[in-house]
Order: structure tokens, then sequence, then C-alpha cells
């Protein structure tokens, strides 16, 4: 139901435009529905950093998970309307895991797929202790809301790049299921790869063997990180944030692809970066999670600086309602004062 009244509306004042120029092409419904694309936040008010997002089922409520903070290892909110966040409701992964070292147990931008009815899968970085760098971690939960319950071993990490981070899921048209993730060099002054790889369908193990999508260049600033994979109308849209997430260099950007392993190509100005800081009164905008709800839109969420300068302040979320992609360029609009 909100869905059509969602739809209803945006179609209603689209029609307008469109009987205002009788030179338009056909427009199709989706068209219409994604140049709604507007940023507007913050929308949670409070620390809430890499925020992942999810429509479990289809149906409100939607959630948003953020990496560790006061709020617990992975809190998380919900909202009916993606208009509306409610305070944060708790935490749903209270225990990451026996591989994660217990005197540095920060959880680190989770990301949570519905891989069935009633089956959720989240992906989350975490130190592990045998390894001696970050991990990637799964846990599986019935239920969006948790807790979620952590696998024995972390599934991917890799020592000599300098550990793994940022993991995210993603379902490909006709539902096969990856996993992205950066390879955390510059914790080493290496390179920062980002990679994906198959899953098979219990959402956690890895098939096949790994990918590289894209790595940093100079302009990125020694890194890209916080990858996203979407996939809308023939492309595969592979967004990411460059530069240190501590400074207000740290940005929104996208790679595009026409399949979901590449090659890839970063998009470059004036179409890219998606949001630096300034854009929408954002400062340091990045760690977004950017998905294709239902084929019908694409909504997003990400995180900015509390302060207005740099992450010592915390990162509040704030949210992209219908990003619009269209022949490989991703917009946005802000809000009309
Ligand atoms: C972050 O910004 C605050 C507020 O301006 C400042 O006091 C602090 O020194 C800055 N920290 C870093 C690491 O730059």
């Amino acid at each position: 139901m909100v869905f059509l009244s969602l739809a209803i509306a945006t179609l209603g004042s689209a029609s307008a435009v469109i009987a205002a120029s009788t030179q338009s092409p056909p427009v199709r419904l989706r068209d219409l529905v994604k140049r709604a694309g507007t940023v507007t936040g913050p929308v949670i008010p409070t620390d809430f950093p890499d925020p992942g997002l999810i429509l479990p089922n289809g149906m409100p409520p939607w959630y948003v998970y953020s990496t560790s903070t006061s709020h617990g290892k992975v809190p998380f909110a919900i909202s009916e309307d993606f208009t509306e966040w409610t305070p944060i409701q708790g935490d749903a992964l209270p225990y990451p895991g026996i591989w994660v070292s217990s005197s540095n147990s920060a959880v680190w931008a989770p990301d949570v797929r519905q891989i069935g009815t009633n089956y959720y899968v989240m992906y989350y970085t975490a130190f592990s202790e045998a390894d001696g760098n970050h991990c990637i971690g799964a846990a599986t939960s019935l239920t969006p809301a948790g807790p979620f319950i952590p696998q024995a071993a972390p599934i991917v990490c890799d020592a000599a790049g300098g550990g793994v981070i940022d993991a995210s899921g993603f379902e490909a048209p006709g539902g096969a299921l990856y996993l992205v993730w950066k390879v955390d060099g510059n914790s080493k002054g290496q390179s920062t790869p980002i990679f994906i790889q198959h899953l098979a369908a219990d959402g956690y193990t890895l098939t096949g063997s790994a990918t590289q999508l894209i790595t940093n260049d100079p302009v990125d600033g020694g890194i890209v990180e916080a990858p996203s994979l979407v996939y809308w109308e023939d492309y595969y849209y592979l967004f990411f944030s460059s530069n240190r997430y501590n400074t207000l260099y740290y940005d929104v950007s996208y790679a595009i692809a026409k399949s979901a392993t590449g090659p890839y190509t970063k998009v470059q100005a004036p179409n890219a970066p998606l949001l630096v800081s300034g854009d929408c009164g954002t400062a340091g905008p990045g760690g977004a999670t950017v998905i294709n709800v239902l084929d019908r839109y694409v909504n997003a969420v990400f995180h900015s600086d509390i302060n207005g300068k740099n992450a010592s302040g915390g990162r509040d979320m704030w949210q992209i309602s219908g990003l619009t992609l269209s022949n490989g360029v991703a917009t946005v609009n802000c809000p009309k004062k």
C-alpha cells in the first residue's frame, strides 16, 4: 500500500510534466519513479556509521544497521516509511563470534541480506586474533532484528594484503549471490583492491575464486573502500568511498560494468563522485549502502560527519530516496528549500 501510493503520487506529478511537453519520448513508470531522487539528513541524528540497509520481505519496516558505537556491537533502527526513523532499537549482533579478538571486538560496516523466507545473513568486519588482521565474518538469523548467530570462523581473511573489511552482499538478476569486500592495504601502505566472489545458496559459503573489480588510483587518495553493488537497467553500479574516512575528502563515488564481475570503469567528473563534502549539506559523506528495491527504485543510506569536520564527533545517518540511475550515470537532488 505504501509503494502503491508512492508510485501514484510520483506518477501524478510526472504526468503533468509530460502533458506540458508533447515532444518528450515515452517514459516508463520506472523512469518516472526514479526521478524523485533526494538526499536528506541527518535522519538518524546520532553516531550511526557505515549503515547497511534492507527492506525485509519487500514490506516495511526498513532496517538499518551500523558499525559498533556506544549503542552496541551492531545497533539497528527501523522506519515504516523511509522518512521517519525510530531511535536505536537494540543490538542485532551482541556476540560477534569465537574468532573475534576479545580485547578488540568492535564490529565494522555490517551489511544484512535476506537470502530466503525467515533467513537473513549479516556480513561484518572484526579483528581476528589468530590472523592478526581484520577479517570478514558471517552470522545468520531468522529475523532482521536478530540476534544474528555468528559462524565459528571468518569467511574471508587476507593477512598478506593487510586484512579485509567492508563486506556487502549482492543478489544478481536471476538470483546468484555474491560477496564484495575491500582489502585493507592502506593499513600496510599497500593498495586497496575491491574483490567479488560467488556465494553458495546458504549466503555465506564462498565458491569459485575472487575477482578484482577496482583498486585505488592516484585520484582516490590512496584508498577505495565501502563497496556496495547494485543492478539497475543493464548496468552494475559499484558504489565506493575514496580518500581517508576521517577527512572531508571522503566521498561516495561509483564505477559501472555490464557484468557483475566486471570489467568496471570508474565514472569520472562531472558524473562522479556522487557526493562530496558540501553536497546537500554533507561533510565527509561515505560508507553508503545502495539497494534495488523490488526493481521499482533504488534507495541508499550513508553517513556524514556530525561536527562538519571529521569523524571524531561521530557520523550520523543520511539517506537517498529514489537515487537516479540512468545509462550508467547516478545523480541525486537536494531537497528544495
Ligand atoms: C576534529 O575536529 C575537531 C573539531 O573541530 C577538532 O577539535 C579535532 O582536533 C579534529 N580532530 C582531528 C583528528 O583532526
